[in-house]
Formats: structure tokens, sequence, C-alpha cells
């Protein structure tokens, strides 16, 4: 071969590798979420199945003495919200007019009495149905395919806010195409409705319900016991990738009271749930649940995990001997860890601070977030962990220093955290490819720029402020190194959002984005899909400021 060829051979392959590398970051890249702005957080609440499945207790009673202690016991004010009802609800057939109804014994006044009972305790209620001609239940109650948007209408007219919709009597037709005719009725009815698919699965719905759904299930029914608990928990573990704001990762209801597992199993259940960011549904009967059980749903700094806005799921970070770490991001640059042990005697479970991922600092405050002690650490985390127990802790940055008074290239600062869809952020260069620094000079629309930061979307990153600053300003535009590409700049101070760019294409002028930081913990710059596919999202953060002092 000349050496003309070999060249050209050599920089086709790494074209032909950048491609390809390309590619399999956008597989692997969920598509957006189901965008009617609810769920934005795991939805919580309460759903009578794993209690009392299709038995008499199931009644309008049980659903409004559970709206009366959601409020009475602290649990609406630790964020429980939604009380749903689940299978069995109805009559055996639709009445004349085609319409389902409810069981007269169970609900003698109807649903809607009792979703307006929920609803004056500043609560929301739920219901079920299957994307079937029937239910699951072999009393054999009429199912919404065929029906969708009959039902829907129904619904909203009962003032219902959550659907559950089972997979039962589907009559094998598409189950992407069942849900999504549902999805699409529910719209219709101008109600906002979280749309709950339970499909068990069996479609891999993670890969297709992101805007379909606000969450899918991912497994089979939980039951009442340990073995089950784990063995759901290591299913829907792995698809962490798959879960985020209005889309989310469904392993079942609670079982915490029921009685099947001990109060130390409980709390690993109620901890699992917690870190996987997974909706958090109480199954028990709270008239009957014990105060140390009662006590394990009421933890808030479990339940704050769970319902971190920036909503990414925990991910494994170790495993070894049944002992398990997962960690889990939180969006004021903290971390949770399980140290979970699903062994039968106890055991010591370590990792460390790099290895979760919360970046590098002098020390580390570990707060246990069942018994509330904190700890000191230059990086080790361990714990002994009893036998099927958990230890979790929130970890946090010890020695943070806020930035100085002035103004400051957001370039030149260290943050807390910084992700991108694609290559490593650039400071000061843009994205360019997968290589570190080897960016252009940052260039919107033929203007060039010495500072910034160079992202590819989906890119968030963060910086600890401490309150000590008032305000930002930055260009933003898509830079002239790709043509296409489509992307949203977002600036939150903590969890309010101060400045949106709007959608941006590679033909926009910079915008100029500002916000004021006063008193914000945090900066977090993010940058989104613009809507089309992520190629060419390279995405510029053009000499950002702040004031600080
Ligand atoms: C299926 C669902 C359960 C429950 C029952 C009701 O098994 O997966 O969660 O709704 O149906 O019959």
């Amino acid at each position: 071969m000349s050496r003309k060829l070999v060249a050209a051979v050599a920089a086709l392959s790494t074209v032909a590798a950048f491609v390809v590398a390309l590619v399999v970051t956008v597989a692997a890249v969920p598509a957006q979420a189901l965008e009617n702005g609810l769920a934005r957080t795991p939805p919580m609440g309460f759903n009578n199945w794993n209690t009392t499945n299709c038995r008499a207790e199931f009644n309008e009673k049980m659903v409004m003495d559970t709206a009366d202690i959601f409020v009475s016991r602290g649990l609406k004010d630790a964020g429980y919200e939604y009380v749903n009802i689940d299978d069995c609800w109805a009559k055996t057939s639709r009445n004349a007019q085609g319409n389902l109804e409810p069981d007269p014994v169970r609900f003698p006044r109807g649903i809607k009495f009792v979703a307006d009972y929920v609803h004056s305790k500043g609560l929301k209620f739920g219901i079920y149905t299957s994307a079937g001609t029937k239910t699951c239940n072999t009393a054999g109650f009429p199912g919404g395919l065929n029906n969708e948007q009959r039902d829907a209408n129904l619904f909203a007219s009962w003032g219902v806010d959550y659907l559950k919709y089972d997979n039962c009597n589907n009559q094998g037709v598409d189950a992407k195409q069942r849900y999504t005719k549902m999805r699409d009725a529910l719209a219709a009815t101008g109600r906002p409705i979280v749309f709950s698919i339970c499909e068990w699965g069996q479609n891999k719905p993670w890969e297709w319900a992101q805007n379909v759904g606000n969450l899918w299930r991912t497994t089979g029914d939980i039951n009442d016991s340990y073995s089950k608990m784990v063995d759901i928990f290591k299913k829907n573990l792995p698809l962490a990738q798959y879960a985020k704001p209005g889309a989310w990762n469904d392993p079942d209801m609670l079982e915490v009271g029921n009685g099947g597992m001990t109060a130390t199993e409980y709390r690993s259940h109620f901890s699992l749930w917690a870190i996987m960011a997974a909706p958090l549904l109480i199954g028990a009967d709270l008239r009957k649940v014990n105060t140390e059980n009662f006590t394990t749903l009421l933890n808030k700094d479990v339940i704050a995990v769970d319902q971190d806005t920036l909503g990414i799921q925990g991910k494994q970070i170790s495993l070894s001997s049944n002992k398990y770490v997962i960690s889990k991001q939180l969006s004021n640059g903290d971390y949770a860890v399980v140290l979970f042990n699903n062994n039968s005697s106890a055991q010591t479970i370590s990792t460390t601070a790099s290895a979760i991922g919360i970046g590098s600092s002098t020390s580390y405050n570990l707060k246990d977030l069942w018994s509330k002690s904190t700890q000191t650490t230059t990086g080790a985390i361990s714990a002994s962990v009893p036998a099927h127990g958990t230890v979790m802790y929130r970890v946090s940055k010890g020695v943070r220093t806020p930035p100085a008074a002035g103004t400051h290239q957001v370039s030149d600062l260290g943050w807390d955290s910084a992700t991108s869809g694609w290559g490593p952020i650039e400071k000061d260069r843009s994205n360019n490819t997968q290589a570190g620094g080897d960016g252009r000079t940052l260039t919107i629309n033929g203007t060039t720029y010495a500072k910034g930061l160079g992202v590819h979307a989906v890119s968030e990153i963060t910086y600890y402020l401490g309150g000590a600053c008032s305000s930002f300003s930055s260009s933003v535009g898509i830079d002239d190194e790709t043509a296409n590409g489509s992307v949203v700049f977002q600036v939150f101070a903590d969890s309010t959002k101060i400045a949106d760019s709007g959608r941006m294409t590679g033909a926009d002028a910079a915008k100029q984005l500002t916000g004021s930081l006063a008193n914000a913990e945090q900066l977090r710059l993010v940058v989104t899909n613009g809507g089309d596919n992520i190629n060419s999202d390279h995405a510029d953060w053009a000499a950002p400021t702040i004031a600080c002092g």
C-alpha cells in the first residue's frame, strides 16, 4: 500500500470509529420523556392491591381512611400524594351506554364521590384498568382495549389523576400500540393524568415507553417476601440509564408494613426503592401498620433521595459476595450511597468517595440516613451491615469554599460535577470529538470567544456557590463546527430555573442568558436535546460569568 493510501485508510477508519462511537452514544441516550408535565419526581402514594387483593376489605371506607391517615399521620407532609385503587373496583360488565360502573357494594356512592373526598384532603386520586378486553382478576372485569377514549373520558369526569394500565387479556395486540392509544386518549381529555404502564417488563418498555408513560413496570408482581423483593431489585437495578424526570422504572409497589418481612428487611426494601428512584406507593393497610414500619415509610432523608429533582436512578458501583454498593447523584452535588447486605450474616461493606463518583475533596461528611449519626472521612466509606440489612449514607463534600468576591469566568472555576452526552466537557474550547483538549476556538455564528465551556447535549455542569454570588450571564449557541443540531440551554439556581434559551439550532446567532443567583447554593448549567436526534449537538457556553461577593 502506498503511504498516501495508508494515510487515507487510517483517516477513514478514524472517521468510521467516530461514527460507530457516535451511533453507540445515540443509542444509549433514551428518547424524550412523556412531556405531560407530570411525575417530575417518582410518584408517591398508596395502592390497595398488595394488602387487599380483591377481598371485601377493599372498599370506599378503606380508601377514605387512607386519605385521612395521609393527613393525620404526616404522610402527606412527607410527600405521599396519590391514593390509588387497583383491580376489582368495577362491575363485571359495562352499562347500557357502554361505560364502566363501580361495584355498588364496595363503592355505593360511586367513584367520583371517593375522588372528591381524596381531593378535599389536598391529595390526588388514581384508578386501574387493563390494556385488554378484561382486567387481570378472574372475575372478569371489563378492560380498556378498544374503549380507550370512552374510559379515559369517564375517568377524567370522575376527577382521576393517575391511571395504572395493566396488560392482561391483551389479545396479542402490540404493546406499544395499546399503551400509546391510551396515552393519547388521556391527553385528549385535557385533564393531567399520570400514566402508569403495567406490562411487567415483557416488551422491554424502558426502550420505548419514555414518551408513552410516566412510569413502566419492569418486572412481574412483587409479593410480601424478602426473596421476591430482592429478585425484583436485581432486575430493576441494571435499568438505571432509562430513568429520568417524567419517565421512571417501576419495580412495583411497596410491601413495607404488610408483615412478611422483618423491619430490617423492610428498611432495605425502602432504601433500595429510594436509591433506584422508584415510585413509592405504599401497599399496606395504614390502619394496621406498626410503629416501626410507619417510621420507615416516613423517613424523610430516604424519601429525599428518591425524590431528588435531578431524577437519576442509582447505579451499581460494586457487587461481590452478595454485598451491593449503589450510588445516586443528587441535585446539590451530594451523593447517596446504599450498602446492601444480601447475606444471612452480618458483613462489612466498603467503598470510597472516589468510587461512588462524588469527585475530589480533602474530606467528606457522611450522614447515616437510618441512625441519623454523622461522621467525617477522607474517602473511606464502610459499615458493618446486618444480615439482609442496608446502611444508607448521604455523602457531601466536607470542605467547600464558595467563589471569592468579584466577577469570575465560569470556565476558570472547578466544577462539582459534569456530564456530557459526547466526549468530555472542554474548558475554553468547543466540544469537537471524544478526545479531551482537542476542540476548536469557541465560535457561534462567526463570533469567537476566548473563554467558555464546550459541551454536547445532554449535559449538566454544577458549581458550588455557597450563597456567595449574585448573578449569572452567558452567551449560548451551537458551535460553528457543526452545521446542524438543536439544543435548549437552561440555567438553574438550586432547583429554580433562572434562564432558558428556548430551542436553538445551528443557524441561530448567540443568545444572551442572564439570571439572579441570590442565595443559591448551586449553579447548574443544563443543555438538553432540542427534540430531534442528538447528533451534532455541540453546544457552547460562551464567556459565562458569575458575579460574587
Ligand atoms: C396484575 C398487576 C398487579 C395488580 C393485578 C390486579 O397482576 O401486575 O399489580 O394490578 O394485576 O389484578
